[in-house]
């Protein structure tokens, strides 16, 4: 069944739990995040980012994961994931994505509001919920290297007028992830986090989370985080599902051969991180 994120967060944030966001790739990918979804019972949502559009376009990806939920009485959300412009943005919204991100946090504060706002205005009228980014999360995110090291946090009082002037209907924080790889063990700033649960009353957003430890990404979740996103690790799934299967089985030249592991790895590794979110049997 394909919903909004809008009602989804709001019974996340209700109940004290979070939805897994796990971007996918290609069709096997949304074959194995429904999957683990309905095995688990877990609301899910399946995104993509600028890049993956660029691979293959809305209108495949919006198919496939429609595809999905109109298999599944479990709720599945279709998500653009980092849109950088008003124009991507309003593309997901007319192909049919049922939740939108903008991302303006590069932008001085006041652009950021101002292209949000400009999305939020669109989608709304459509019923289509938002997500806005306030504060960096540092890595290499899509095809932009964010940089290691510099993580300037989101700031409470910012974020507070950010969420009133915007009407943003969730937010993704800087509290301390990067995307991509790690290089050593991440340490999120959950102080900074409690900070901002206690003045921004709408559910947040937890980006890069591949490779951050499950006890944090638990802690988190306690402390207001309603949405938390893998990526980076669901490619490294599905390559070593596929490369596992190619070093057996050198001669296999069928996709529906080598496309099997991969998704094997990808729904256990998916499987194993509803649980940690807490959204397992919630759907
Ligand atoms: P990772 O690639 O670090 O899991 O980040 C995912 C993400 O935040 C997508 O927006």
């Amino acid at each position: 069944m394909l919903v909004t994120s809008k009602e989804l967060l709001l019974d996340a944030q209700k109940r004290g739990y979070a939805v897994g966001a796990f971007n996918v790739e290609n069709m096997e990918m949304v074959m194995a995040v429904l999957a683990a979804a309905e095995e688990t019972g877990s609301p899910v949502i399946m995104q993509t980012t600028p890049g993956t559009l660029k691979y293959a376009g809305l209108d495949f990806y919006f198919a496939n994961i429609r595809a999905a939920a109109e298999r599944t009485k479990i709720p599945v959300v279709c998500h653009l994931d980092h849109g950088n412009s008003f124009d991507l943005a309003c593309a997901a919204f007319r192909a049919g994505y049922t939740s939108i991100m903008i991302d303006g946090s590069k932008k001085p504060f006041e652009d950021n509001i101002a292209l949000t706002k400009s999305v939020t205005d669109v989608c709304h009228a459509g019923n289509v919920p938002v997500e806005g980014e306030l504060g960096k999360v540092g890595g290499k995110e899509d095809d932009l290297d964010n940089g290691e090291g510099e993580n300037p946090y989101t700031d409470p009082d910012q974020a507070k007028e950010f969420v009133a002037r915007t009407q943003v209907d969730s937010l993704a924080v800087g509290v301390g992830t990067s995307h991509g790889v790690y290089k050593g063990v991440p340490k999120v700033n959950v102080d900074v986090l409690s900070a901002i649960r206690e003045v921004v009353p709408i559910p947040l957003v937890l980006h890069g989370t591949s490779g951050v430890p499950d006890e944090q990404v638990r802690d988190c979740v306690s402390r207001g985080i309603c949405k938390v996103n893998y990526a980076t690790d669901l490619r490294i799934a599905f390559m070593n599902g596929v490369k596992a299967h190619m070093a057996s089985h050198p001669e296999d030249y069928d996709p529906k051969k080598y496309g099997v592991p991969g998704m094997e790895e990808v729904k256990k590794y998916v499987m194993q991180k509803m649980e940690v979110v807490g959204s397992v049997g919630r759907a």
